[in-house]
């Protein structure tokens, strides 16, 4: 039976909650491979909302197994927040596995996160200040803090106090902050040990014998294509792999049993922090697709930079991830527009570039090459086939399957888990 990959294709909060949501009836098992609670990823169920930031959304479908594989980074206090939270609204989340060698947030992690954009003044990121980046350097700096230390507690010090050796010279000398103590970390740590341990597995394991067994198991992808640490617009990205490699890495389902890589993709663009963004609007469209899009991060509640769909953008993720089938979201936004303009290409210095530019100063200079398309004004809300759209709706949804050179496989046309065009199965 089939593994799944479920990826951003643009710049995130396409609608990989919802997405992910769609499929939880149809698969046994939803696995978080990348990132952390720099995600947000909404589902809305009837008049309820939720927000997911640490847990696969998966959790909110009865029967499924929820995985935080090893290539996610953990807050603790903000996972046991958020189960308390679902636990609180009814939802059993007794079934959540977690991996024993996925990395933790410390304290001097969202210390570093901050201090370190603050330092950067007109360089920074723009991130979600959650110590995403500094946490995945420790890892890849082989002085990480991982899940399975918090059972050993002379481990976890030892560690603790090697990484604060190096984070405590930074902080008092470079940034001017106080130092952090070992036994502050350590203890914050291990509070949520004996809570955790049952949820602790090896998951690479326990996926693999899942997939042995016949079972289905969907990878939810946080952040997205443009935003991975490789294939993005480095260095305005995040610091995972967010793209569908990522999610063997991530999980430790080799590439081999993946069957189905779902790209979802907004029928705009939207950007949240700093950094390139070639068909962004500074004008009234621009602040008519936030309004009409509810454009405001589900993390951090800023407002998302929006401009039109890139084609572009929509190419090179169906490339770097292999996308089987895309998943359009938020086509309601644009109902009432007489013409869509659509990114086709880019215009760098007088030279037209069908594909992604090679380096990021071309992408600088991306001036975007539009084709427009027939607009409608029917509200589309209602519409679950094909056939309930108008005629300039189905061509756009056409036309993205087109241009981005896969098929889209649903449309979303409204945040609810029922506004939804169903086209091809995607299981
Ligand atoms: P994610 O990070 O990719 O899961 O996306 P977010 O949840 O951060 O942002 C997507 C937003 O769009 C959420 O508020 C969703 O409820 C909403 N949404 C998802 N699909 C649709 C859709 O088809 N139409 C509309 N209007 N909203 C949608
Ligand atoms: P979901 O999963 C949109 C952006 C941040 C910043 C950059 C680096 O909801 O789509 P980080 O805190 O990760 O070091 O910030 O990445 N970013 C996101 N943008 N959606 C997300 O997640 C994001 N996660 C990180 O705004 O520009
Ligand atoms: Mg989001």
């Amino acid at each position: 039976m089939p593994a799944i990959v479920l990826v951003g294709a643009q710049w995130g909060d396409e609608g990989k909650g919802k997405a992910t949501d769609l499929l939880g009836s149809a698969v046994d098992y939803v696995v978080r491979f990348n990132g952390g609670n720099n995600a947000g990823h909404t589902v809305v169920i009837g008049n309820e909302t939720y927000a997911l930031h640490l847990l696969p959304s998966g959790i909110l479908t009865p029967g499924v197994v929820p995985v935080i594989g090893n290539g996610v980074v953990i807050d603790l206090a903000v996972l046991f927040d958020e189960i308390d939270a679902l636990e609180a609204r009814r939802f059993d989340t007794s079934a959540l596995v977690v991996s024993a060698n996925a990395h933790l947030i410390t304290p001097y992690n969202r210390t570093l996160d901050k201090v370190v954009e603050r330092f950067l003044g007109t360089r920074r990121i723009g991130t979600t200040g959650r110590g995403i980046g500094p946490t995945y350097a420790d890892k890849m700096s082989r002085v990480g803090i991982r899940v399975q230390d918090l059972f050993d507690e002379k481990i976890l010090r030892q560690k603790v106090q090697g990484a604060l050796e190096q984070k405590n010279q930074l902080l008092v000398k470079v940034y001017n902050r106080r130092a952090i103590t070992v036994d502050s970390v350590a203890d914050e740590l291990l509070a949520f040990a004996d809570r955790l341990r049952p949820m602790v597995a090896d998951t690479a394991r326990l996926l693999s014998r899942a997939l042995d067994d016949g079972h289905t198991v969907l990878l939810e992808g946080a952040q997205a294509t443009m935003l991975d640490v490789d294939h993005g617009t480095y260095p305005f990205v995040t610091s995972s792999s967010a793209t569908a490699g990522g999610a063997c890495t991530g999980s430790g389902i080799p590439p081999t049993r993946i069957d189905r890589v779902v790209g979802v993709i907004k029928a705009y663009t939207t950007r949240v922090g700093e950094g390139p963004f070639p068909t962004e609007l500074l004008d009234a469209d621009g602040q008519q697709l936030r309004d009409v899009g509810a454009e405001y991060g589900t993390t951090t509640g800023r407002p998302r930079r929006c401009g039109w769909f890139d084609a572009v953008i929509g190419r090179y993720a169906a490339r770097v991830n292999g996308v089987t089938d895309f998943v359009l979201t938020k086509l309601d936004v644009l109902t009432g527009r007489d013409k869509i303009p659509v990114c086709v290409a880019y215009d760098v210095d007088g030279v037209r570039h069908h594909e992604m530019p090679m380096t990021q100063t071309e992408l600088h200079h991306a001036v975007p090459v539009y084709e427009f398309l027939d607009g409608w004004s029917e509200d589309i809300s209602a519409a679950r086939s094909l056939t309930d759209l108008p005629d300039a709706a189905v061509r756009y949804v056409s036309a993205v399957g087109e241009l981005c050179g896969a098929p889209v496989a649903a449309a979303g046309v409204g945040p609810r888990r029922d506004e939804l065009i169903a086209i091809r199965d995607l299981v």
